[in-house]
């Protein structure tokens, strides 16, 4: 594996294994790498001649009370990571090179940022993971790129991007992957000391319990997202947001007629966690 820290070496190895007739696969990570990391990772090797993992913090999607300074950083530790993995390439630029001076484009993707994290962490975060994943596929052009559906409305983010400015790069989502009590797995659940990583898993366990209610048959989005407070409730968690959305535009749902996204984000001891569940509408 190789470790490239300039945009131009990147397009370089792209470009030899484009010659070689090699599909490209791009897993844009902020690095503090976990199993989920790992699962997107196979992913793409599964699928591709040449995999560029990119590792960049990204300072523009952070608010100015984020954890964008403590946020964990161990490049060595992840580069043995995705080593084992088969990575091609690990693509880790400093911020001077993805923002040089001068710098003075952002994308925003509007309408499905104004909702949920959006609507809580500000446009600012969207606008950043917009701007630094539209960089991304300048970079890598990948064939593919590969996002975890744990966060759901980047994902959904990205879909926009992608067909609003006809890039052509396929999205893939995969599945969140969770400890094995629950927790959906995350960087920032370094975060968590004993008790709040014990209360954490009472963010699953809303969602489960709303998700059973639907396929129970329940439709009323009150009723499904209450389920699910209640859970919330008995570990002593106000969530800053859970909502019942239409999984494909994020619009509000009184009723379960098509697929929804049930979305949660809450604050457990130091950290913010994000959680989320698909439910069909014809259970
Ligand atoms: O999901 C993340 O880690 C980041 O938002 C991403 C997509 C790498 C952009 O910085």
């Amino acid at each position: 594996m190789r470790i490239i820290r300039t945009i131009a070496e990147v397009r370089e190895a792209v470009r030899d294994a484009r010659r070689q007739d090699r599909r490209v696969g791009l897993v844009p990570t902020m690095g503090a790498f976990h199993e989920g990391h790992l699962a997107l990772m196979r992913a793409a090797r599964r699928d591709n001649g040449l995999v560029v993992v990119s590792l960049f913090v990204n300072p523009t999607q952070f608010g100015p009370n984020e954890d964008l300074s403590r946020y964990p950083r161990d490049e060595a530790r992840d580069a043995v990571l995705a080593e084992r993995e088969g990575v091609d390439i690990l693509f880790a630029p400093e911020p001077s090179e993805m923002y040089p001076d001068g710098f003075a484009t952002t994308i925003h993707v509007s309408g499905l940022t104004d909702v949920l994290d959006g609507a809580q962490r500000g446009a600012r975060h969207f606008d950043g993971v917009a701007t630094i994943v539209a960089k991304l596929f300048g970079i890598v052009a990948p064939d593919v790129a590969y996002f975890g559906q744990k966060d759901a409305q980047q994902v959904l983010v990205v879909r926009r991007l992608v067909r609003d400015l006809d890039l052509d790069v396929r999205i893939e989502a995969v599945p969140t992957v969770r400890e094995a009590d629950g927790l959906a797995m995350s960087s920032r659940n370094v975060y968590l000391d004993g008790a709040a990583r014990q209360r954490a898993t009472a963010l699953n366990r809303a969602l489960e319990t709303a998700a059973a209610r639907a396929a129970a048959g329940e439709r009323d989005a009150v009723v499904i997202e209450a389920a699910a407070r209640e859970v919330l409730a008995a570990s002593g968690i106000r969530p800053e947001y859970l909502e019942l959305r239409d999984a494909h535009d994020l619009q509000a749902m009184d009723r379960l007629d098509r697929d929804g996204l049930l979305a949660v984000a809450a604050r457990v001891g130091d950290a913010r966690l994000i959680d989320n569940r698909l439910l069909k509408a014809n259970h």
